[in-house]
């Protein structure tokens, strides 16, 4: 059995997972990282082993798909590994709307951004509860504070993660076990191009963050045992103010954010 410390990034080629990757080199950790793109993971472990000596692994598979999930921890038990920290942070967006929209692409956004974040969770939390330490960190978003009409089923997904997170949170508060998570507003990641969002008026509206700060944030969150962190003074007064607004009034500032 390993003695390292291992931490499963996913999304890890990209973005806020590279920086999440980054932080727990630097850190001590060693690194599991996985998203489809293998050339990009592996220059990342190059880095990491370059500039943190860190121990990386990585793992290309698209957790999209049906069984992704299972065949990734699958491998990690071949190995022998014991994940200490699984951090939940592959996602993708598509904005326009909802009858307009790609309905395969739509599938998949569930799939990678509710299915796959939950599979992995329940294969791997039980370990943790038996060992009576771990972490998780799941990656939801301002958008899981109201309907996002424009990106109607990217913002259902985050709201199920800050609620499952939540939920879960609650559930294992005695068993040494934290799950926290982790509310971006808009970040400098490819993630809005991909997503089509990069014109929307709330990306244009103000700069979006740094995806090391908002990785930084999320590390010293889940360090914290915190349940919930929004990056951001200003992203976390508009989480806030959401909850006196009525449903459909969310909606609307939500929709008036979203368009160009
Ligand atoms: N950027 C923002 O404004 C923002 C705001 C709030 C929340 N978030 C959340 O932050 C998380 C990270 O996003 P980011 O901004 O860092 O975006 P990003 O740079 O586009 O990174 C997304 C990551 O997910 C991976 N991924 C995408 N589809 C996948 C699949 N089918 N299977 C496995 N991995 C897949 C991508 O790698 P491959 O393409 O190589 O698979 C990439 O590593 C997401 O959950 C997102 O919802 C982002």
């Amino acid at each position: 059995m390993s003695t390292n410390r291992w931490v499963l990034v996913t999304g890890a080629s990209s973005g806020i997972g590279s920086d999440f990757a980054r932080v727990f080199a630097r850190e001590g950790y060693s690194l599991l990282i996985t998203a489809r793109s293998r050339d990009r993971l592996d220059a990342l472990a190059q880095e990491l082993r370059r500039e943190h000596s860190a121990l990386v692994r990585v793992f290309p598979c698209d957790l999209s798909l049906s069984g992704a999930a299972k065949a990734l921890v699958r491998a990690l038990e071949e190995e022998q590994i014991e994940v200490e920290v699984l951090v939940n942070n592959a996602g993708v967006g598509l904005l326009g709307p909802f009858v307009e929209l790609d309905a395969e692409k739509q599938s998949e956004m569930i799939h990678l951004n509710v299915l796959a974040l939950t599979e992995l969770t329940r294969l791997l939390a039980p370990a943790m509860v038996r060992r009576g330490s771990g972490g998780i960190l799941n990656i939801g978003s301002t958008a899981a504070f109201q309907p996002g009409p424009l990106m109607a089923v990217y913002f259902a997904t985050k709201a199920y993660v800050l609620s499952f997170s939540a939920a879960l949170q609650e559930e294992l508060s005695a068993t040494g076990v934290t799950v926290t998570c982790l509310c971006p507003g808009p970040v400098d990641t490819p993630f809005l191009a991909t997503a089509r969002a990069a014109d929307a008026k709330l990306t244009r509206w103000r700069k979006p963050m740094k995806s090391l700060i908002v990785a930084e944030e999320g590390y010293q969150a889940l360090q914290r045992g915190a349940t919930c962190r929004v990056t951001g003074r200003l992203n976390r007064w508009m989480a806030f103010s959401t909850r006196f607004a009525p449903l459909r009034v969310a909606a609307k500032v939500a929709k008036n954010l979203l368009q160009p």
